[in-house]
């Protein structure tokens, strides 16, 4: 049986029914549709793309081209799920037209539900004028990826007492600007038990802990198809680089020896039409 269109109201109802929303990324048509099929309530097309899908050592060269590509990849394979695309570094920081614009252009021609865009007090009058515009807009808070390195790395966020204030603060002032969900990356797990509490909107944890509202993580570090390292904070569910490596081997081996294909794999001819030839 088809499953129902997730929706907002639908996500608000699994956190006052204090279910667990899930969250996973995608950048292709068949790992949403995989995950779309198996019941997955939001996808993300993260910026993540950048470094697990395109080879990038970061995320900052992502563009909004790229995302938009890749976009309407992910929004074939998706059914029910919930698609979220995520603004790249430098599609909203530098003025709010651009917001809203490149906000506009996940809807238009990636065909998503709603946005993403990372960081507190800094983004908060983008965050607004994308909701003004109509676009549903996700906040994302602690360790924002794209500033990374004003961040002083990929480290964990909010450690200390006057860290841990402004990212509270800085939840409640996205949720004022009509953010309805808000991203907790890599803060301690009572500080994010604090946040979900604090907020009426469904908090999504990736390094965050238990208590939020939902969980995401990025699909390749899940499904071991990024090598170059895995979070503390992602569980490897299975590892397909290995199993994909065990089939390319295999197959490379058969092709050597004339072992594939074999009669299975061919198409036959006629006798009489192959002498006519
Ligand atoms: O780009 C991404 O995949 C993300 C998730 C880590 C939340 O922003």
């Amino acid at each position: 049986m088809d499953r129902k269109k997730v929706t907002i109201p639908e996500l608000q109802n699994i956190k006052a029914k204090g279910e667990k929303i899930t969250m996973l990324t995608a950048y292709d048509y068949p790992m949403a549709k995989i995950m779309d099929e198996a019941g997955i309530d939001m996808i993300l097309v993260g910026d993540s793309l950048g470094m697990v899908v395109l080879g990038y050592e970061s995320t900052l060269p992502v563009t909004m081209d790229e995302m938009i590509h890749h976009t309407k990849a992910a929004k074939r394979g998706t059914k029910s799920a919930f698609l979220v695309g995520d603004m790249p570094f430098m599609s909203y920081q530098a003025s709010i037209e651009d917001a809203v614009c490149n906000a506009g252009r996940f809807m238009k021609e990636g065909g998503c539900d709603a946005v993403k865009l990372e960081g507190g007090a800094e983004v908060i009058k983008q965050a607004k004028a994308i909701f003004d515009a109509g676009i549903p807009v996700v906040g994302h808070l602690g360790l924002t990826p794209q500033s990374a390195t004003k961040l002083g790395g990929f480290k964990v966020q909010g450690k200390d007492a006057e860290a841990a204030k402004r990212i509270i603060d800085d939840a409640l002032k996205l949720q004022e600007a009509g953010c309805f969900s808000i991203i907790l990356e890599c803060i301690p797990d009572k500080l994010a038990k604090m946040i979900t509490e604090k907020v009426t909107v469904p908090t999504i944890g990736i390094g965050a802990g238990p208590d939020c509202d939902g969980q995401v993580l990025v699909t390749h570090d899940m499904v071991g198809l990024f090598d170059r390292f895995v979070p503390k904070f992602a569980k490897q569910y299975v590892k397909l680089s290995d199993q994909m490596g065990g089939a390319f081997r295999e197959y490379i081996a058969e092709v050597k020896k004339g072992e594939f294909p074999t009669q299975k794999h061919s198409f036959v001819m006629k006798q009489e039409e192959l002498e006519k030839v």
